[in-house]
Protein backbone atom coordinates (compact mmCIF):
# COMPACT_ATOMS: atom_id res chain seq x y z
CA UNK A 1 0.00 0.00 0.00
CA UNK A 2 1.29 3.61 -1.12
CA UNK A 3 2.10 5.26 1.66
CA UNK A 4 1.23 9.43 2.15
CA UNK A 5 4.46 11.60 3.28
CA UNK A 6 3.46 14.52 4.73
CA UNK A 7 6.12 17.45 3.75
CA UNK A 8 5.28 21.17 4.94
CA UNK A 9 8.23 22.36 2.58
CA UNK A 10 9.34 21.05 -0.47
CA UNK A 11 13.23 20.85 -0.57
CA UNK A 12 15.27 24.38 -0.77
CA UNK A 13 17.63 25.62 -3.83
CA UNK A 14 20.76 25.84 -2.46
CA UNK A 15 23.89 27.92 -3.46
CA UNK A 16 22.59 31.07 -1.64
CA UNK A 17 25.08 33.92 -0.91
CA UNK A 18 24.04 36.45 1.36
CA UNK A 19 21.44 39.09 0.54
CA UNK A 20 21.13 38.14 -3.30
CA UNK A 21 20.16 34.46 -2.11
CA UNK A 22 19.88 32.52 -5.55
CA UNK A 23 19.69 35.91 -7.59
CA UNK A 24 22.91 35.80 -9.04
CA UNK A 25 22.38 32.54 -10.67
CA UNK A 26 19.60 33.50 -11.85
CA UNK A 27 20.69 36.64 -13.30
CA UNK A 28 23.78 35.41 -15.10
CA UNK A 29 21.74 33.22 -17.09
CA UNK A 30 18.17 32.90 -16.36
CA UNK A 31 16.96 30.13 -18.77
CA UNK A 32 19.89 27.73 -17.57
CA UNK A 33 18.82 28.35 -14.05
CA UNK A 34 15.09 27.90 -14.49
CA UNK A 35 16.83 24.52 -16.25
CA UNK A 36 18.80 23.59 -13.71
CA UNK A 37 16.23 24.03 -11.31
CA UNK A 38 13.50 21.85 -12.70
CA UNK A 39 16.36 19.23 -12.82
CA UNK A 40 16.53 19.08 -8.54
CA UNK A 41 12.73 18.14 -8.33
CA UNK A 42 9.24 18.65 -9.06
CA UNK A 43 8.65 21.20 -6.63
CA UNK A 44 11.89 23.53 -5.65
CA UNK A 45 12.08 26.48 -3.43
CA UNK A 46 14.42 29.43 -4.32
CA UNK A 47 15.13 32.86 -3.01
CA UNK A 48 15.67 35.55 -5.19
CA UNK A 49 17.30 38.41 -3.49
CA UNK A 50 16.51 39.03 0.82
CA UNK A 51 12.87 39.44 0.07
CA UNK A 52 11.34 36.77 -3.04
CA UNK A 53 10.40 33.62 -1.95
CA UNK A 54 9.29 31.06 -5.04
CA UNK A 55 8.29 27.63 -5.64
CA UNK A 56 9.37 26.15 -8.84
CA UNK A 57 6.77 23.83 -10.29
CA UNK A 58 8.84 21.29 -13.00
CA UNK A 59 6.21 18.73 -12.76
CA UNK A 60 2.73 17.57 -14.97
CA UNK A 61 0.60 16.64 -11.90
CA UNK A 62 1.11 20.37 -10.03
CA UNK A 63 0.53 21.71 -13.57
CA UNK A 64 -2.87 20.06 -13.45
CA UNK A 65 -3.48 20.94 -9.98
CA UNK A 66 -2.59 24.52 -9.77
CA UNK A 67 -4.07 25.36 -13.63
CA UNK A 68 -6.68 23.38 -13.63
CA UNK A 69 -7.99 21.37 -10.46
CA UNK A 70 -7.43 24.20 -8.26
CA UNK A 71 -7.32 27.10 -10.64
CA UNK A 72 -9.50 29.37 -8.43
CA UNK A 73 -7.43 29.43 -5.73
CA UNK A 74 -4.08 29.86 -8.05
CA UNK A 75 -4.04 33.38 -9.81
CA UNK A 76 -1.88 34.86 -11.30
CA UNK A 77 0.52 36.63 -9.25
CA UNK A 78 0.24 39.84 -7.52
CA UNK A 79 3.04 41.58 -9.67
CA UNK A 80 0.72 40.64 -13.04
CA UNK A 81 -2.12 41.45 -10.89
CA UNK A 82 -0.72 44.84 -9.98
CA UNK A 83 -0.10 46.08 -12.91
CA UNK A 84 2.35 48.93 -13.57
CA UNK A 85 1.82 52.52 -12.91
CA UNK A 86 3.07 53.45 -16.64
CA UNK A 87 0.84 51.06 -18.38
CA UNK A 88 -1.90 50.12 -16.32
CA UNK A 89 -5.01 49.45 -18.27
CA UNK A 90 -7.08 46.73 -16.88
CA UNK A 91 -7.79 43.63 -18.81
CA UNK A 92 -8.52 39.88 -19.07
CA UNK A 93 -4.46 39.10 -18.30
CA UNK A 94 -4.53 41.76 -15.28
CA UNK A 95 -7.63 41.29 -13.09
CA UNK A 96 -7.91 41.76 -9.86
CA UNK A 97 -10.09 39.01 -9.10
CA UNK A 98 -11.86 35.69 -10.38
CA UNK A 99 -14.58 37.84 -10.75
CA UNK A 100 -13.25 40.53 -12.80
CA UNK A 101 -11.33 37.87 -14.66
CA UNK A 102 -14.39 35.93 -15.34
CA UNK A 103 -16.45 38.56 -16.28
CA UNK A 104 -13.92 39.77 -19.23
CA UNK A 105 -13.02 36.34 -20.58
CA UNK A 106 -16.90 35.73 -21.08
CA UNK A 107 -17.00 39.08 -23.27
CA UNK A 108 -13.30 37.79 -25.29
CA UNK A 109 -14.89 34.62 -25.44
CA UNK A 110 -17.23 34.28 -28.42
CA UNK A 111 -14.67 36.14 -30.58
CA UNK A 112 -12.32 33.50 -30.70
CA UNK A 113 -14.63 31.29 -31.58
CA UNK A 114 -13.50 29.29 -34.38
CA UNK A 115 -15.59 30.22 -37.04
CA UNK A 116 -15.41 33.96 -35.95
CA UNK A 117 -11.29 33.52 -36.62
CA UNK A 118 -11.84 31.98 -40.27
CA UNK A 119 -12.72 34.98 -41.30
CA UNK A 120 -8.72 36.10 -40.34
CA UNK A 121 -7.57 33.52 -42.59
CA UNK A 122 -7.55 35.41 -45.37
CA UNK A 123 -5.62 38.32 -43.84
CA UNK A 124 -3.14 36.69 -42.34
CA UNK A 125 -2.05 34.88 -45.69
CA UNK A 126 -2.58 38.28 -47.54
CA UNK A 127 -0.09 40.03 -45.27
CA UNK A 128 2.44 37.32 -45.35
CA UNK A 129 2.40 37.44 -49.92
CA UNK A 130 3.12 41.00 -49.33
CA UNK A 131 5.89 41.33 -47.09
CA UNK A 132 7.41 38.39 -49.02
CA UNK A 133 7.16 40.42 -51.86
CA UNK A 134 9.02 43.47 -50.03
CA UNK A 135 11.82 41.39 -48.52
CA UNK A 136 15.45 42.40 -50.24
CA UNK A 137 16.69 39.42 -52.10
CA UNK A 138 20.26 38.79 -51.51
CA UNK A 139 21.31 40.29 -48.59
CA UNK A 140 21.50 39.30 -45.26
CA UNK A 141 17.81 39.73 -43.17
CA UNK A 142 17.70 39.84 -39.53
CA UNK A 143 14.98 36.96 -38.97
CA UNK A 144 13.40 38.86 -36.16
CA UNK A 145 12.97 41.96 -37.78
CA UNK A 146 10.74 40.21 -40.50
CA UNK A 147 9.02 37.54 -38.23
CA UNK A 148 7.71 40.92 -35.73
CA UNK A 149 6.94 43.17 -38.55
CA UNK A 150 4.90 40.06 -40.29
CA UNK A 151 2.74 39.22 -36.71
CA UNK A 152 2.63 42.95 -35.86
CA UNK A 153 0.64 43.37 -39.21
CA UNK A 154 -1.17 40.58 -39.10
CA UNK A 155 -2.30 41.23 -35.56
CA UNK A 156 -3.27 44.79 -35.85
CA UNK A 157 -5.15 43.96 -39.21
CA UNK A 158 -7.58 41.33 -37.59
CA UNK A 159 -7.92 42.83 -34.26
CA UNK A 160 -8.63 46.90 -35.38
CA UNK A 161 -7.89 46.78 -39.22
CA UNK A 162 -5.17 49.83 -38.23
CA UNK A 163 -3.29 51.11 -41.53
CA UNK A 164 0.33 50.57 -42.07
CA UNK A 165 1.69 53.67 -40.84
CA UNK A 166 0.01 52.94 -36.99
CA UNK A 167 0.84 49.82 -36.97
CA UNK A 168 4.84 50.60 -37.53
CA UNK A 169 4.59 52.73 -34.47
CA UNK A 170 2.43 50.51 -32.46
CA UNK A 171 5.17 47.95 -33.25
CA UNK A 172 7.65 50.38 -31.65
CA UNK A 173 5.42 50.83 -28.78
CA UNK A 174 5.06 47.33 -27.74
CA UNK A 175 8.88 46.37 -28.23
CA UNK A 176 9.56 49.06 -25.58
CA UNK A 177 7.19 48.23 -23.13
CA UNK A 178 8.10 44.60 -23.58
CA UNK A 179 11.63 44.98 -22.88
CA UNK A 180 10.29 47.40 -20.01
CA UNK A 181 8.58 44.51 -18.59
CA UNK A 182 11.56 42.07 -18.81
CA UNK A 183 14.02 44.62 -17.34
CA UNK A 184 11.65 44.81 -14.25
CA UNK A 185 10.76 41.10 -13.84
CA UNK A 186 14.44 40.37 -14.00
CA UNK A 187 15.44 43.15 -11.40
CA UNK A 188 16.24 42.93 -7.47
CA UNK A 189 14.78 46.16 -6.88
CA UNK A 190 12.05 48.22 -8.87
CA UNK A 191 13.43 51.42 -9.89
CA UNK A 192 10.17 53.89 -9.25
CA UNK A 193 8.39 54.83 -12.14
CA UNK A 194 8.47 58.51 -11.71
CA UNK A 195 12.85 58.49 -11.95
CA UNK A 196 13.93 59.84 -15.39
CA UNK A 197 15.79 56.99 -16.09
CA UNK A 198 16.23 56.03 -20.16
CA UNK A 199 14.10 53.18 -19.56
CA UNK A 200 11.10 55.01 -17.88
CA UNK A 201 10.87 57.48 -20.28
CA UNK A 202 11.16 55.94 -23.13
CA UNK A 203 8.56 53.66 -21.84
CA UNK A 204 6.31 56.53 -21.34
CA UNK A 205 6.88 57.91 -24.61
CA UNK A 206 6.12 54.40 -26.00
CA UNK A 207 2.74 53.84 -24.11
CA UNK A 208 1.64 57.79 -25.19
CA UNK A 209 1.83 56.55 -28.33
CA UNK A 210 0.57 53.47 -27.96
CA UNK A 211 -2.71 54.92 -26.47
CA UNK A 212 -3.09 57.75 -28.52
CA UNK A 213 -3.72 55.28 -31.53
CA UNK A 214 -5.61 52.78 -29.82
CA UNK A 215 -7.83 55.89 -28.29
CA UNK A 216 -8.19 57.35 -31.90
CA UNK A 217 -9.06 53.72 -33.67
CA UNK A 218 -12.07 52.75 -30.73
CA UNK A 219 -13.20 55.95 -30.65
CA UNK A 220 -13.76 56.29 -34.68
CA UNK A 221 -15.29 53.51 -34.59
CA UNK A 222 -17.73 53.88 -31.84
CA UNK A 223 -18.24 57.28 -33.22
CA UNK A 224 -18.95 55.52 -36.70
CA UNK A 225 -21.88 53.86 -34.99
CA UNK A 226 -20.19 50.45 -36.50
CA UNK A 227 -20.46 47.15 -36.03
CA UNK A 228 -22.93 47.29 -38.43
CA UNK A 229 -25.56 44.36 -37.41
CA UNK A 230 -25.72 43.40 -41.26
CA UNK A 231 -22.03 42.48 -42.39
CA UNK A 232 -20.74 40.54 -38.77
CA UNK A 233 -18.64 38.66 -41.79
CA UNK A 234 -16.66 41.14 -41.98
CA UNK A 235 -16.62 42.19 -38.58
CA UNK A 236 -12.79 42.41 -37.24
CA UNK A 237 -12.07 41.64 -32.99
CA UNK A 238 -12.88 45.25 -32.07
CA UNK A 239 -16.40 45.08 -34.05
CA UNK A 240 -16.77 41.91 -32.12
CA UNK A 241 -15.86 43.07 -28.53
CA UNK A 242 -18.11 46.25 -29.16
CA UNK A 243 -21.18 44.17 -29.55
CA UNK A 244 -20.52 41.57 -27.05
CA UNK A 245 -22.70 41.41 -24.08
CA UNK A 246 -23.65 39.17 -21.18
CA UNK A 247 -27.16 38.20 -20.80
CA UNK A 248 -27.26 36.31 -17.40
CA UNK A 249 -26.17 39.28 -14.87
CA UNK A 250 -27.76 36.87 -12.37
CA UNK A 251 -24.66 34.30 -12.80
CA UNK A 252 -21.98 36.71 -12.19
CA UNK A 253 -23.29 39.57 -10.01
CA UNK A 254 -21.05 42.90 -9.92
CA UNK A 255 -19.89 41.88 -13.90
CA UNK A 256 -20.07 44.95 -16.63
CA UNK A 257 -22.49 43.53 -19.18
CA UNK A 258 -20.45 45.09 -21.92
CA UNK A 259 -17.10 46.69 -22.49
CA UNK A 260 -16.57 50.42 -21.87
CA UNK A 261 -14.23 52.46 -23.98
CA UNK A 262 -11.41 52.59 -21.81
CA UNK A 263 -11.66 48.56 -21.81
CA UNK A 264 -11.80 48.15 -25.44
CA UNK A 265 -8.85 49.95 -25.24
CA UNK A 266 -7.02 48.05 -22.79
CA UNK A 267 -7.83 44.63 -24.10
CA UNK A 268 -6.90 45.70 -27.64
CA UNK A 269 -3.59 46.76 -26.25
CA UNK A 270 -3.19 43.27 -24.09
CA UNK A 271 -4.39 41.48 -27.36
CA UNK A 272 -1.62 42.72 -29.46
CA UNK A 273 0.78 42.25 -26.47
CA UNK A 274 0.04 38.59 -26.23
CA UNK A 275 -0.32 37.81 -29.86
CA UNK A 276 3.07 40.07 -30.83
CA UNK A 277 6.27 38.48 -29.83
CA UNK A 278 4.94 35.28 -28.76
CA UNK A 279 4.45 34.40 -32.25
CA UNK A 280 7.28 36.13 -34.04
CA UNK A 281 9.64 34.43 -32.00
CA UNK A 282 8.16 30.99 -32.94
CA UNK A 283 8.28 31.34 -36.41
CA UNK A 284 12.18 32.65 -36.14
CA UNK A 285 12.92 29.79 -34.41
CA UNK A 286 10.91 27.64 -36.78
CA UNK A 287 12.67 29.05 -39.65
CA UNK A 288 16.18 28.60 -37.95
CA UNK A 289 15.56 25.40 -37.86
CA UNK A 290 14.08 24.56 -41.53
CA UNK A 291 17.27 26.65 -42.34
CA UNK A 292 20.14 24.82 -41.22
CA UNK A 293 18.36 21.36 -41.10
CA UNK A 294 17.72 20.08 -44.87
CA UNK A 295 15.87 16.71 -43.55
CA UNK A 296 13.66 18.90 -41.60
CA UNK A 297 13.02 20.97 -44.63
CA UNK A 298 13.06 18.32 -47.72
CA UNK A 299 9.91 16.71 -45.61
CA UNK A 300 8.20 19.95 -44.92
CA UNK A 301 8.47 21.53 -48.48
CA UNK A 302 7.22 18.02 -49.90
CA UNK A 303 4.37 18.02 -48.15
CA UNK A 304 3.89 21.76 -49.39
CA UNK A 305 4.23 21.52 -52.82
CA UNK A 306 2.08 18.46 -52.62
CA UNK A 307 -0.97 19.99 -51.34
CA UNK A 308 -0.84 22.95 -52.54
CA UNK A 309 1.52 23.83 -55.12
CA UNK A 310 1.71 27.30 -56.27
CA UNK A 311 -1.36 28.60 -55.01
CA UNK A 312 -1.53 29.70 -51.71
CA UNK A 313 -2.82 27.76 -48.58
CA UNK A 314 -6.68 28.63 -47.19
CA UNK A 315 -8.18 26.64 -43.73
CA UNK A 316 -9.38 23.35 -45.70
CA UNK A 317 -5.87 22.31 -47.12
CA UNK A 318 -4.54 23.10 -42.99
CA UNK A 319 -5.57 18.87 -42.11
CA UNK A 320 -3.82 17.61 -45.33
CA UNK A 321 -0.43 18.78 -43.70
CA UNK A 322 0.14 17.59 -40.75
CA UNK A 323 3.58 17.92 -40.77
CA UNK A 324 3.60 21.92 -40.84
CA UNK A 325 1.36 20.92 -38.01
CA UNK A 326 3.91 18.81 -35.92
CA UNK A 327 6.78 21.07 -36.40
CA UNK A 328 4.49 24.20 -34.78
CA UNK A 329 4.33 21.66 -32.00
CA UNK A 330 7.51 20.83 -31.72
CA UNK A 331 9.00 24.09 -32.29
CA UNK A 332 6.45 25.23 -29.50
CA UNK A 333 7.78 22.30 -26.92
CA UNK A 334 11.19 22.83 -27.84
CA UNK A 335 11.07 26.95 -27.79
CA UNK A 336 8.10 27.58 -26.14
CA UNK A 337 8.09 31.51 -26.32
CA UNK A 338 6.43 31.80 -22.91
CA UNK A 339 9.25 29.96 -21.00
CA UNK A 340 7.88 30.52 -16.99
CA UNK A 341 4.67 32.31 -16.28
CA UNK A 342 4.03 33.02 -12.34
CA UNK A 343 1.12 31.85 -9.62
CA UNK A 344 -0.11 32.64 -6.32
CA UNK A 345 -1.77 30.84 -3.73
CA UNK A 346 -4.63 33.09 -2.74
CA UNK A 347 -5.44 30.81 0.69
CA UNK A 348 -4.15 28.04 2.44
CA UNK A 349 -3.98 24.99 0.45
CA UNK A 350 -2.15 21.52 -0.29
CA UNK A 351 -0.65 20.08 -3.40
CA UNK A 352 0.31 16.59 -3.72
CA UNK A 353 3.19 15.22 -5.84
CA UNK A 354 5.00 11.55 -6.18
CA UNK A 355 2.58 10.71 -2.51
CA UNK A 356 3.85 13.95 -1.22
CA UNK A 357 1.57 16.29 0.50
CA UNK A 358 2.95 20.03 0.99
CA UNK A 359 1.15 22.02 2.42
CA UNK A 360 0.70 25.78 0.83
CA UNK A 361 0.69 28.84 2.93
CA UNK A 362 -1.76 31.94 1.46
CA UNK A 363 0.67 34.53 -0.40
CA UNK A 364 2.85 31.73 -1.60
CA UNK A 365 4.40 32.41 -5.25
CA UNK A 366 5.20 29.89 -7.63
CA UNK A 367 6.95 29.52 -11.24
CA UNK A 368 5.14 27.54 -13.49
CA UNK A 369 8.45 25.95 -15.47
CA UNK A 370 7.24 25.47 -18.52
CA UNK A 371 10.78 25.12 -20.72
CA UNK A 372 11.83 22.87 -17.92
CA UNK A 373 8.63 20.57 -18.43
CA UNK A 374 9.15 20.21 -21.90
CA UNK A 375 12.56 19.25 -21.87
CA UNK A 376 12.08 17.13 -18.57
CA UNK A 377 13.59 13.42 -19.29
CA UNK A 378 10.47 11.99 -17.45
CA UNK A 379 8.76 13.09 -19.93
CA UNK A 380 9.64 13.48 -23.14
CA UNK A 381 11.85 10.68 -25.05
CA UNK A 382 15.29 12.18 -26.23
CA UNK A 383 13.92 15.18 -24.66
CA UNK A 384 17.16 18.08 -25.60
CA UNK A 385 16.66 16.51 -29.56
CA UNK A 386 14.09 18.24 -31.83
CA UNK A 387 12.06 15.50 -33.27
CA UNK A 388 8.62 16.91 -34.80
CA UNK A 389 7.30 13.32 -35.73
CA UNK A 390 6.46 12.78 -31.85
CA UNK A 391 3.41 14.76 -32.29
CA UNK A 392 2.15 12.33 -35.15
CA UNK A 393 -1.09 10.72 -34.86
CA UNK A 394 0.71 7.41 -33.64
CA UNK A 395 3.32 9.18 -31.49
CA UNK A 396 0.70 11.76 -29.60
CA UNK A 397 -0.48 9.32 -27.55
CA UNK A 398 2.52 9.15 -25.80
CA UNK A 399 3.41 12.09 -24.03
CA UNK A 400 1.22 13.29 -20.77
CA UNK A 401 -0.99 15.81 -21.58
CA UNK A 402 0.09 18.28 -18.89
CA UNK A 403 3.73 18.43 -20.10
CA UNK A 404 2.93 20.02 -23.03
CA UNK A 405 2.38 23.03 -21.66
CA UNK A 406 2.94 25.93 -24.57
CA UNK A 407 -0.92 28.35 -24.10
CA UNK A 408 -0.97 26.57 -20.79
CA UNK A 409 -4.39 24.16 -19.64
CA UNK A 410 -6.95 25.13 -17.79
CA UNK A 411 -9.42 28.21 -17.33
CA UNK A 412 -6.90 30.73 -17.83
CA UNK A 413 -5.49 29.33 -20.90
CA UNK A 414 -4.60 31.25 -24.18
CA UNK A 415 -7.39 32.78 -25.18
CA UNK A 416 -6.13 33.33 -28.62
CA UNK A 417 -4.27 29.21 -29.05
CA UNK A 418 -6.13 28.70 -32.06
CA UNK A 419 -5.73 32.13 -33.50
CA UNK A 420 -1.51 31.71 -33.12
CA UNK A 421 -2.06 27.64 -34.36
CA UNK A 422 -3.98 29.10 -37.64
CA UNK A 423 -1.68 32.08 -38.30
CA UNK A 424 1.58 29.69 -37.93
CA UNK A 425 0.13 27.51 -40.03
CA UNK A 426 -1.00 29.92 -42.42
CA UNK A 427 2.28 31.81 -42.49
CA UNK A 428 4.81 28.99 -42.60
CA UNK A 429 3.67 27.62 -46.10
CA UNK A 430 2.93 31.47 -47.50
CA UNK A 431 6.43 32.02 -46.68
CA UNK A 432 8.15 28.69 -47.83
CA UNK A 433 5.92 28.50 -51.18
CA UNK A 434 7.88 31.84 -52.18
CA UNK A 435 11.38 31.98 -50.37
CA UNK A 436 14.17 29.94 -48.98
CA UNK A 437 16.17 31.06 -45.98
CA UNK A 438 19.83 30.76 -45.70
CA UNK A 439 22.35 31.19 -42.86
CA UNK A 440 24.34 33.72 -43.37
CA UNK A 441 27.17 32.54 -41.77
CA UNK A 442 27.83 28.96 -40.73
CA UNK A 443 30.64 29.76 -38.58
CA UNK A 444 29.71 27.92 -35.06
CA UNK A 445 30.42 31.50 -33.50
CA UNK A 446 26.95 32.41 -35.16
CA UNK A 447 25.18 29.74 -34.13
CA UNK A 448 22.05 31.08 -32.03
CA UNK A 449 21.09 29.70 -28.53
CA UNK A 450 17.97 30.58 -26.64
CA UNK A 451 18.04 33.84 -24.44
CA UNK A 452 15.72 35.27 -21.50
CA UNK A 453 13.91 38.38 -22.80
CA UNK A 454 10.08 39.37 -21.80
CA UNK A 455 9.37 36.08 -24.47
CA UNK A 456 12.10 33.47 -25.53
CA UNK A 457 14.53 35.65 -27.37
CA UNK A 458 17.77 34.67 -29.58
CA UNK A 459 21.24 35.07 -27.80
CA UNK A 460 22.45 37.42 -31.18
CA UNK A 461 20.34 38.28 -34.05
CA UNK A 462 19.47 35.43 -36.80
CA UNK A 463 20.97 36.52 -40.03
CA UNK A 464 19.50 35.17 -43.31
CA UNK A 465 20.01 36.01 -46.63
CA UNK A 466 16.50 35.24 -48.38
CA UNK A 467 16.27 34.25 -52.24
CA UNK A 468 12.74 33.98 -54.15
CA UNK A 469 12.46 30.25 -54.42
CA UNK A 470 12.69 28.83 -57.65
CA UNK A 471 9.68 25.91 -58.04
C1 LIG B 1 2.63 31.30 -30.19
C2 LIG B 1 1.83 32.23 -29.72
C3 LIG B 1 1.32 32.31 -28.31
C4 LIG B 1 1.79 31.71 -27.17
C5 LIG B 1 2.97 30.75 -27.02
C6 LIG B 1 0.92 32.13 -26.09
C7 LIG B 1 1.03 31.69 -24.77
C8 LIG B 1 0.19 32.08 -23.75
C9 LIG B 1 0.29 31.61 -22.40
C10 LIG B 1 1.31 30.60 -21.88
C11 LIG B 1 -0.70 32.21 -21.69
C12 LIG B 1 -1.00 32.03 -20.20
C13 LIG B 1 -0.21 33.02 -19.39
C14 LIG B 1 -0.54 32.93 -17.92
O1 LIG B 1 -1.59 32.46 -17.54
O2 LIG B 1 0.27 33.33 -17.11
C15 LIG B 1 -1.42 33.08 -22.58
C16 LIG B 1 -2.50 33.86 -22.20
C17 LIG B 1 -3.15 34.72 -23.06
N1 LIG B 1 -2.93 34.86 -24.41
FE1 LIG B 1 -1.56 33.86 -25.52
N2 LIG B 1 -0.02 32.99 -26.58
C18 LIG B 1 0.18 33.13 -27.93
C19 LIG B 1 -0.58 33.87 -28.81
C20 LIG B 1 -1.66 34.65 -28.46
C21 LIG B 1 -2.47 35.40 -29.40
C22 LIG B 1 -2.29 35.40 -30.92
C23 LIG B 1 -3.40 36.08 -28.66
C24 LIG B 1 -4.50 37.00 -29.10
C25 LIG B 1 -4.84 37.24 -30.34
C26 LIG B 1 -3.18 35.74 -27.26
C27 LIG B 1 -3.91 36.23 -26.19
C28 LIG B 1 -3.79 35.82 -24.89
C29 LIG B 1 -4.62 36.31 -23.79
C30 LIG B 1 -5.70 37.39 -23.87
C31 LIG B 1 -4.23 35.61 -22.64
C32 LIG B 1 -4.85 35.73 -21.25
C33 LIG B 1 -6.05 34.79 -21.16
C34 LIG B 1 -6.82 34.86 -19.86
O3 LIG B 1 -6.34 35.40 -18.88
O4 LIG B 1 -7.95 34.36 -19.80
N3 LIG B 1 -2.11 34.87 -27.18
N4 LIG B 1 -0.87 32.99 -23.84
Amino acid sequence: MATTVLASQPQALENKVPFFANYLDYRSDPLQFWMDVGRVGPLVEIQLGPMQKFWVVTDADLFQQILQSKSKNFPRDRQIRQGNAIDNGRTVFNAKTYEEWRWRRRLLQPGFHKRELAKFAESMVTETTQLANEIPQNVSVDLADLTKKLTMRIICQTMFSASLAETDVLQHAFEQTSYFGFKRMSSIVNVPHWLPTKLNLDTKAAVTDKYRILGKIVDERLASGQPKDDAPTSWDMLDMLISAQLDDEDEMPGAERSFSRDDLIAEMSSLVFAGHETTAMTLVWLLNKVATDQTIYQKLMVEIDAVLGDRPPTLDDLDQMPYTHQLIQETLRYYPSVYVTLREAEADDELTVGGATYAVPAGRQFIMNIRGLHHSKEYWSNADQFVPERFSAENSQEWHKFAYQPFISGPKKCIGDQFAMMELRLVVPTLLQRLTFEPASSHPAHQVKEAAGFVMETDKPVMMRVKSREI
